[in-house]
């Protein structure tokens, strides 16, 4: 693989080796000239909408203060030590969606979001740890990262967000408009706005194990089958009525051991979790939806692309969309694999499609996951 000026000249494969998950990075000029893709006033838009998650990070007399969006009112511009934080930007603009896709030497199903930050002199959201990998990639003027790969990571009580209750800096960075600053999970960090300042973060998901088996169990339930009732033609009269006899609960427990899953469960199960779109996400379908002829003639002329908004994995035979799974033929998993890892499909390579798939991206064209190029 080669370089990437984004890593800082290293491959992904070394930047994965010595950094992911280990260590942090400081990337001088990742992205070489970069401009903010969203200037202030749509970035208060954005966080003025409803089913954007934005959050306002305030000091005042000292005191740390959250709000969660929608954001109607901000503090001006000229007071000190305020920040706006908006997720899912990525949703909302192309380019942005193109950025974070510039990540993706790392699978889709560990990428999250473009989160877009936007402090006055001074702001920022405290000394904190986060769960996740994070590149923070400085858009417009300047912030200065204090770092600290200390263990103690106690956080101060009562507060409305997470703040670190003995931040010792270990290393400091100014970052300018095109450089970023890998931080692995856990590691302690506080940026500091100087002057007003835009900052993006590329976050990642990593669902915790209960989040996993709670939901897995979920999904098993709607395909257990356990046929047969509990019966008891053996029963002996009861000495301790309220007891639980041995025998029933012997029996009920070798029914339920026939609850078993294999890997196939498995994938099928997590393809549509990591594929469901998040709570307050929703698709566009198109003002006035082309007929299915017109649909195939225009797609095979314009080519189709996955919406910015639509997630979607493979794996094996299964392919999986917004949540949805569907077993597929060798052939049109061939086209549908090139659409997950592209994310678009060209004319030509529809016009190779079958019928079976351009039914499907027809109906996913209706539901506003797929658009025509
Ligand atoms: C910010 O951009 O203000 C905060 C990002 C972070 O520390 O995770
Ligand atoms: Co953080």
């Amino acid at each position: 693989m080669k370089k990437l000026q984004l890593l800082g000249n290293i491959t992904p494969a070394q930047f994965l080796r010595d950094y992911w998950q280990k260590k942090p990075l400081l990337i001088r000029n990742a992205i070489p000239g970069f401009k903010p893709l969203l200037k202030f006033d749509k970035l208060v838009e954005a966080a003025a909408r409803n089913h954007v998650e934005s959050r306002l990070v305030t000091m005042v007399d000292g005191q740390w203060d959250m709000q969660h969006g929608p954001l109607t009112e901000l503090p001006p511009r000229t007071q000190r030590e305020w920040t706006m934080l908006v997720q899912g930007v990525n949703l909302l603009d192309e380019r942005a969606d193109a950025l974070l896709r510039e990540f993706r030497f790392l699978p889709d199903a560990r990428l999250d979001d473009l989160m877009v930050s936007y402090a006055t002199d001074g702001g920022g959201v405290g000394p904190h740890f986060d769960s996740y990998d994070v590149f923070l990639l400085q858009a417009q003027g300047k912030r200065r990262w204090k770092i600290s790969a200390q263990q103690d990571l106690s956080l101060v009580e009562g507060m409305p967000l997470k703040i670190l209750s003995n931040f010792t800096p270990e290393e400091e960075f100014v970052l300018e408009p095109g450089d970023m600053l890998y931080l692995p999970p856990h590691y302690a960090h506080d940026g500091i706005a100087e002057g007003e300042c835009m900052t993006y973060s590329i976050g990642f998901r990593s669902p915790s194990f209960q989040e996993l088996g709670e939901a897995f169990l979920q999904f098993m339930a709607d395909s257990i089958d356990l046929p047969g009732r509990y019966a008891d033609p053996e029963l002996q009269p009861a000495k301790n009525p309220a007891e639980i006899p041995r025998e029933m609960l012997a029996s009920v427990t070798e029914e339920l051991n026939k609850v078993r899953w294999d890997e196939e469960d498995v994938t099928v199960f997590f393809g549509e979790y990591m594929s469901e779109p998040k709570h307050n996400v929703f698709f566009t379908p198109p003002a006035k939806p082309l007929t299915v002829g017109r649909f195939m003639e225009t797609a095979v002329k314009r080519g189709l692309k996955l919406s910015a908004k639509s997630l979607m994995l493979y794996r094996g035979k299964h392919v999986f969309i917004n949540g949805e799974s569907f077993a597929v033929s060798r052939a049109d998993k061939i086209v549908l694999d090139v659409l997950a890892n592209e994310r678009r499909l060209t004319g030509e390579q529809l016009a190779q499609a079958s019928d079976d798939v351009l039914e499907a991206l027809y109906t996913w064209y209706g539901d506003g996951w797929v658009e025509l190029g």
